[in-house]
C-alpha cells in the first residue's frame, strides 16, 4: 500500500533500497559467516545522512521521525537482519538522551550520532535483570563531585562497535525503580571496559557484549537528564520508541523471507511443474503475504502515532512488537519448508531468516512482556472510561 506513504517516505525508502541492494545483500551471508561489523554499510549510510534520520534538525539530524526510521530498518532488515539492528540500535542508545537529556547532552552528543561520526549503544540488561529491568544492581554513587559506577551490564547490542553509551544504574536500591538514574558514558573512560562478546544464533555481524563498569568515575555534567532516579522512566520511554523499530526489523525479514519464497517456489520443478503452481503452495504464500501486510500496517501505525506526538504510546508499540515478531518467526519458518531440503543448508540464504527472526521475540522486551504492557494498558483504559 505504497499510496498511504508520503513522496519523501517513498524516496527514503528508494535510497535504502538501493544501498541495501548494493552494500548489504552482496555480502550478508560472508558477514554472518565471519561475524565482522558491517562498516561498509555504515560508511554507505552515513555518507547518505542516514545515521540521523530520528534525529531533529536541531540536532544535526534529518529530522524525519519514527515511520522514516522504520522504513529504513525495515529496508536494510530485508537484506540482512543484523545490518537491520547495528543501524537502529543507533536509534534505541539515543532515545534517552533526545527523550530525556539536557540541553547540552542533547546538543553535544546528538550531533555526533546523526553525523554518524559515533555509534551508541544502550545499556540497561544485566545477568539477573532482563524483563525485571527494575531489579537492576550496578551501583551509581556520588563521591567527591563525581558519580562513580559499579557493576556490569548484559546484551549490550553493538557492544565494541559503539563508542557511546547510555547507561542505567540504580543510585538508591531502597527506592526501587525511582532510584534508578542513567549516565552518557564514553568509550575509553577509565573502569569502563567492554566484556565477553556472546555467540549468537542470528544477527550475527552485530557484536552483543558484556560491558563493565568499575570504579568508573562520570561527570555530574553526563548524568542523563541532570536529576536523580528518573532513569526507569527514561528507559521505559526509550523503549516505547525503539519497539516499532523492532518490529521494522521483524518486517524487513520477514518480507525478504517472503520474496525469497516466491521466487524459489516460481522457479522448483518438482512432478513436471513449479510448486508455486500447487494449491497448497499458494494458499501458504498466500497466508504469509497477508500476515506480513497487517504487521506492516501496525509498525507504521504505531511509527506514526509516536511521530504525531500521541502522549501514551507503550500499548500499540508493544502491538506492533508483537504481532510483527511473531508474524517474522512464522513467515520465515514458512519459507524455510518452502525451500524443502535446501531450506536447511547454509548454501541458501533462506535459514538465515529464521535465525535473525527469533531474536526479534527476545529482546526489547520479550513479546510476554509486550503482552503484558498491552494487557496493563488494557485495564488502565477500562477503568478510566
Ligand atoms: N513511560 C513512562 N513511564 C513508565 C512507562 C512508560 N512506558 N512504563 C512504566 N513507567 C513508569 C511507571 O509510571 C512507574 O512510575 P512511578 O514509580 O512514578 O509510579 C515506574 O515506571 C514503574 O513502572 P511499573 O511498575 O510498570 O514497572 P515494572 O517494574 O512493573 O516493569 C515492565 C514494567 C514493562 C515489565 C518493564 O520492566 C519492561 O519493559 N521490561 C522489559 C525490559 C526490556 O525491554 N529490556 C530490553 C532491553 S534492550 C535489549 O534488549 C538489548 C539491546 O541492546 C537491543
Amino acid at each position: 500500500m505504497d499510496e498511504l506513504l508520503t513522496k519523501e517516505n517513498l524516496e527514503l525508502r528508494e535510497l535504502v533500497r538501493g544501498i541495501a541492494n548494493q552494500h548489504v545483500r552482496p555480502v550478508a551471508a560472508e558477514l554472518d559467516r565471519t561475524g565482522e561489523y558491517p562498516w561498509d554499510v555504515i560508511k554507505a549510510l552515513q555518507q547518505n545522512g542516514l545515521m540521523g534520520v530520528w534525529i531533529p534538525k536541531e540536532y544535526g539530524g534529518k529530522g524525519m521521525g519514527i515511520l522514516n526510521l522504520c522504513l529504513t530498518v525495515e529496508e536494510l532488515s530485508k537484506a540482512c537482519g543484523g545490518v537491520g539492528v547495528a543501524y537502529a540500535v543507533n536509534a534505541l542508545g539515543s532515545f534517552p538522551i533526545l527523550l530525556g537529556g539536557t540541553e547540552e547532552q542533547k546538543k553535544k552528543y546528538l550531533p555526533q550520532i546523526a553525523e554518524g561520526k559515533k555509534l551508541i549503544a544502550f545499556c540497561l540488561s544485566e545477568k539477573s535483570a532482563g524483563s525485571d529491568a527494575g531489579s537492576m544492581k550496578a551501583r551509581s554513587e556520588f563521591r567527591d563531585g563525581m558519580w562513580v559506577l559499579n557493576g556490569s551490564k548484559k546484551w549490550t547490542t553493538n557492544g565494541n562497535a559503539a563508542t557511546i553509551y547510555s547507561v542505567f544504574t540504580t543510585s538508591n536500591p531502597d527506592r526501587g525503580s525511582r532510584g534508578i538514574t542513567a549516565f552518557i558514558v564514553e568509550k575509553g573512560t577509565p573502569g569502563f571496559t567492554i566484556g565477553k562478546r556472546e555467540d549468537l544464533m542470528g544477527i550475527r555481524c552485530v557484536p552483543v557484549h558484556e560491558t563493565h563498569f568499575e570504579e568508573c568515575h562520570v561527570p555530574p555534567e553526563d548524568m542523563l537528564g541532570g536529576q536523580e532516579g528518573r532513569g526507569f522512566m527514561h528507559a521505559m520511554m526509550t523503549l516505547d520508541w525503539a519497539r516499532p523499530g523492532v518490529a521494522a526489523q521483524a518486517l524487513g525479514l520477514a518480507q525478504g523471507a517472503l520474496d525469497l519464497a516466491v521466487a524459489y517456489t516460481k522457479e522448483r520443478v518438482q512432478f513436471g511443474q513449479s510448486i508455486a503452481s500447487n494449491q497448497a503452495i499458494q494458499f501458504m504464500l498466500a497466508d504469509m503475504a497477508t500476515q506480513v501486510e497487517a504487521a506492516r500496517q501496525l509498525v507504521y501505525a504505531a511509527a506514526r502515532a509516536i511521530d504525531s506526538g500521541a502522549k501514551s504510546v507503550s500499548k500499540i508499540a508493544s502491538m506492533a512488537k508483537v504481532f510483527a515478531t511473531d508474524t517474522a518467526m512464522r513467515v520465515t519458518t514458512d519459507a524455510v519448508q518452502l525451500f524443502g531440503g535446501y531450506g536447511y543448508c547454509r548454501d541458501y540464504p533462506i535459514e538465515k531468516y529464521m535465525r535473525d527472526a527469533k531474536i526479534t521475540q527476545i529482546y526489547e522486551g520479550t513479546n510476554q512482556i509486550q503482552r503484558m504492557v498491552i494487557g496493563r494498558a488494557l485495564i488502565k483504559e477500562s477503568s478510566s472510561k
